[in-house]
């Protein structure tokens, strides 16, 4: 076993294995309040291992509540010095997502012939839109965002797809324009991506990570 792979399953197993740090609350007894924090704490780890890009979605539509809770964990991400440089734009309208495919579609149709092509958002019925400050400040912050909001749609079984490609479209589209101008993000921001959110209808296999990435030094 690589040394990550051996370094994120000792992690599991202590996850596992570690006692429960956490005040027994109510009647429960403390054992079954540990036995829940070392269950979390694997299944923690395995949202974040099992995670992947989804590009193939069902028609169901992500409930409001759960696109509430996704943005309500996004906006609990750190930022510096609590600045929380972000603006966030959540966009579940069949029209705007099909009005802004036609344009696709027009410019680019041999992207729109491929097989499972629903919209140009890599297929998602519900859009989240992340601006940071125009001066390139925020970024790294909403950067974090974005794994957060990623991780909590995973933990409510949604899938997701963060998105530069259909975002530069947009941005260098003009037929585009009003669509953009819709999501009123302030003057002083601009859109950085968009995750892309939907219920999966596809499982695709983890692409391989390069271990050799990471180092301890001694
Ligand atoms: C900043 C950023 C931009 C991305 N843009 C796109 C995109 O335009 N289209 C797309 O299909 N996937 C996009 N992705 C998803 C990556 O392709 C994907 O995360 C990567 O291949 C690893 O696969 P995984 O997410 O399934 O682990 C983007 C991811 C990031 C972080």
């Amino acid at each position: 076993m690589h040394t990550i792979l051996k370094f994120l399953f000792s992690l599991c197993i202590g996850a596992v294995l570690m006692p429960s740090t956490s005040c027994s609350q109510g009647s429960a007894s403390a054992a079954a309040d540990a036995n829940t924090v070392r269950t979390d704490s694997a299944i923690v780890i395995d949202n974040i291992l099992n995670r992947r890009s989804i590009r193939a979605y069902t028609d169901q539509p992500v409930e409001r509540q759960k696109l509430e809770v996704i943005a309500r964990c996004g906006i609990n991400a750190p930022s510096g010095m609590n600045s929380q440089p972000w603006q966030v734009c959540i966009v579940d309208s069949p029209a705007y997502i099909d009005s802004l495919t036609a344009i696709f579609k027009k410019l680019q149709p041999e992207r729109a012939e491929q097989p499972g092509f629903k919209n140009m958002f890599r297929n998602a019925p519900a859009l989240i839109f992340v601006a940071s400050p125009s001066n390139g400040s925020g970024q790294v912050d909403c950067g974090l965002m974005g794994e957060n909001m990623v991780l909590a749609a995973e933990a409510m079984g949604l899938g997701t797809c963060i998105q530069g490609g259909p975002l530069a479209f947009m941005k260098n589209t003009k037929e585009c324009a009003p669509y953009i101008q819709q999501l009123q993000i302030p003057e002083d921001y601009e859109l950085l991506y968009i995750i892309g959110v939907g219920y999966p209808d596809e499982t695709p296999d983890a692409k391989p990570r390069d271990e050799s990435k990471v180092k301890f030094i001694d």
